[in-house]
C-alpha cells in the first residue's frame, strides 16, 4: 500500500515535471487550446474536449475504476491483461499466489487511453496536486473527508469531480478561493450540508447525497451568478433554496421532502412583467407537494415544472 502510495506521488512528480519542462511555446500553444470561459456548454454529459492530448498536464485523473471492470468471484484466476500500455497497477489484485512471479496485472480503463495519470491506489485522501492542475477527477475512490487545506493555492481548478466517494464532510473554506472553479461535481457522496462555494460555478451536482435544507445557508446561491444547472435531485431536501440566481437554466429537485413552496421562489410576484426565460428546466417530481396549490408561482417561467399538479 506504501509502495503504491509512493508510485502514485512518482508518477504525479512526473508528470508534473514532465510537462513543466516543455519548451516555452509549447506550454503556451497548450494554455491557448485550454477551454475558455464562455465556451458553449452541453447539459451532460459534460465537456469532454479537455481529455485531448494538448491539454495532458492540466488534467489529473485519480479515479479508480476497479469496481467498473472488477469481475468478482466469477473469473478468480483471470488478469485483465491488454496489449496496449498499462494504465493502472491494481492494489486490490495482489492476489498472485505467493511464489507466482508477479506478472503486473493490469487493467485498461474505460477512459481515453494514455492520457491520464497511472498507478491509482483507491484514495482515502487528497494528495497533494500540482498546481496547474485545472481538471481533477477522483471518481470511486473512498475519500471520506474534503479539508480546508486539500486544494489550497490550486486557482487554476476549474473542474473538481468527487463522484462517488464516501464523503460525509468538507470544510467551509474548502472551495471558497478557487475563482477559476465552474464544475463542481459531488454525485453519490454522504454530505448533509454545503460548504461555502465560490460564486463563479456554473455546474453544481450534489445528487444522491443526504443534503438537508438546514445544510444549505440561507441565499447560498443568490450571488451565484453564472450557475446555469443545479442538480440536487434524490436528496433529504424539505424545501426549494432560494432564492435562485437569474442565470438558471436547469434546477432539479426531484426525489427530496418538498412538501410546500414560497410563492416567489421562482417569480417575483412585484414584478409582473419579468421573466427568466432561461429557466426551462425544473424538476420537482417525487415530492409531496401539490403544485396546484402555488398557480402564481410559475407566470414569469417559459413552462411548468415538472411534477404532481393533481
Ligand atoms: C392539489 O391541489 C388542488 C388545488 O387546490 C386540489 O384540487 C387537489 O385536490 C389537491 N390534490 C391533492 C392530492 O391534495
Amino acid at each position: 500500500m506504501r509502495l503504491l502510495a509512493f508510485l502514485s506521488l512518482l508518477a504525479l512528480v512526473l508528470q508534473e515535471t514532465g510537462t513543466a519542462s516543455l519548451p516555452r511555446k509549447e506550454r503556451k500553444r497548450r494554455e491557448e487550446q485550454m477551454p475558455r470561459e464562455g465556451d458553449s456548454f452541453e447539459v451532460l454529459p459534460l465537456r469532454n474536449d479537455v481529455l485531448n492530448p494538448d491539454n495532458y498536464g492540466e488534467v489529473i485523473d485519480l479515479s479508480n475504476y476497479e469496481e467498473l471492470t472488477d469481475y468478482g468471484d466469477q473469473l478468480p484466476e483471470v488478469k485483465m491483461t491488454s496489449l496496449a500500455p498499462a494504465t493502472s497497477i491494481s492494489p486490490a489484485k495482489s492476489t498472485t499466489a505467493p511464489g507466482t512471479p508477479s506478472s503486473n496485472p493490469t487493467m485498461t480503463r474505460p477512459t481515453t487511453a494514455g492520457l491520464l495519470l497511472s498507478s491509482q491506489p483507491n484514495h482515502e485522501d487528497i494528495p497533494p496536486l500540482p498546481r496547474r492542475t485545472a481538471y481533477l477527477y477522483a471518481r470511486f475512490n473512498r475519500i471520506s473527508r474534503i479539508r480546508a487545506e486539500d486544494f489550497k493555492g490550486l486557482t487554476k481548478l476549474k473542474r473538481i469531480d468527487l463522484s462517488n466517494n464516501l464523503i460525509s464532510s468538507i470544510d467551509n473554506d474548502a472551495f471558497r478561493l478557487l475563482h477559476a472553479l465552474q464544475d463542481l461535481i459531488l454525485p453519490e457522496n454522504q454530505l448533509e450540508a454545503l460548504p461555502v462555494l465560490p460564486s463563479g460555478i456554473e455546474f453544481l451536482d450534489v445528487r444522491l447525497n443526504r443534503l438537508q435544507s438546514s445544510g444549505i445557508q440561507p441565499a447560498a446561491f443568490r450571488a451565484m451568478e453564472k450557475l446555469q444547472f443545479l442538480y440536487l435531485s434524490d436528496n433529504l431536501l424539505d424545501s426549494i433554496p432560494g432564492p435562485l440566481p437569474l442565470s438558471l437554466r436547469s434546477v432539479h429537485l426531484q426525489n427530496n421532502l418538498i412538501e410546500t413552496m414560497q410563492r416567489d421562489v421562482f417569480c417575483d410576484p412585484e414584478e409582473h412583467k419579468h421573466t427568466r426565460r432561461q429557466l426551462e428546466d425544473i424538476r420537482l417530481d417525487g415530492n409531496p407537494i401539490n403544485l396546484s396549490l402555488f398557480p402564481s408561482a410559475y407566470f414569469c417561467l417559459p413552462r411548468l415544472p415538472i411534477g404532481r399538479f393533481t
